[in-house]
């Protein structure tokens, strides 16, 4: 299991120090939250902003797009440093040429489902994508409940990947996880988890990544 430690929940004023402190703890992954205001509520950061901060960090940029038609920015995300461009199915009409466009700018390439989106176009997409994102809140917020029938999609998505022949394609759950659910969801199929309340509220950082991998046993 992978933990994404979201920065949503982190302090805003003090990005640079909060990398170093993941990475001092011993995260490998870190995930950001873009939002624009019109596909979600709210609003949080851009590509400068990571741009800015990729210097001040080795951790793999695990970056989760809430923008409309996300191909206006591809190109941008790669410069700014994203290891991971994370799209959402309901943002473009064209998810497999923008799916296409991030791997061809050398950045691995994730699709993001809301809770209400069926998966019927995962299969058509198998090839295309690394990573499959899966909300388990409705995208905007930090700190939301959980939603349970995330543990059946999760396992729909892993048999429609190995029916594909694409069972190395990870699954990331984002919304409401924490140590209680963490080894469910594994169980179901989850190769990554993101967390941000559950996360940075309960310092330090080390300590809450143990209790993360301690859930699993
Ligand atoms: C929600 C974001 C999540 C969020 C998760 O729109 O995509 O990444 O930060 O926060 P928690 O873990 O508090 O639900
Ligand atoms: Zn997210």
């Amino acid at each position: 299991m992978i933990l994404s430690p979201s920065l949503l929940s982190s302090n805003f004023g003090k990005f640079a120090e909060e990398l170093a402190a993941l990475e001092a703890a011993g995260v490998k992954w870190v995930h950001w939250d873009v939002m624009d205001g019109r596909f979600v509520p709210n609003i949080t950061f851009g590509q400068p902003v990571i741009q800015a901060l990729r210097p001040c960090s080795k951790l793999f940029f695990d970056v989760h797009l809430m923008i409309e038609e996300p191909e206006r920015y591809v190109a941008e995300f790669k410069a700014a440093g994203a290891d991971m461009l994370v799209i959402h199915a309901e943002a473009t009409k064209h998810v497999q040429r923008v799916l296409a466009e991030i791997r061809r700018l050398g950045m691995q390439a994730g699709l993001a489902f809301n809770p209400a989106t069926p998966l019927s176009m995962l299969k058509w997409v198998a090839a295309d994508v690394d990573m499959v994102l899966l909300m388990s809140v409705n995208p905007g917020f930090g700190g939301q409940k959980f939603i349970p029938a995330t543990y059946g999609k999760i396992r729909e998505a892993r048999r429609i990947l190995m029916a594909q022949g694409f069972g190395a394609v990870k699954i990331q759950i984002d919304g409401g996880v924490c140590p209680e659910n963490a080894k469910a969801l594994v169980n179901a199929g989850a190769d990554v988890l993101v967390s941000g309340s559950a996360f940075f509220k309960h310092p330090p950082y080390k300590a809450r990544l143990a209790a993360f991998a301690a859930a699993l046993d």
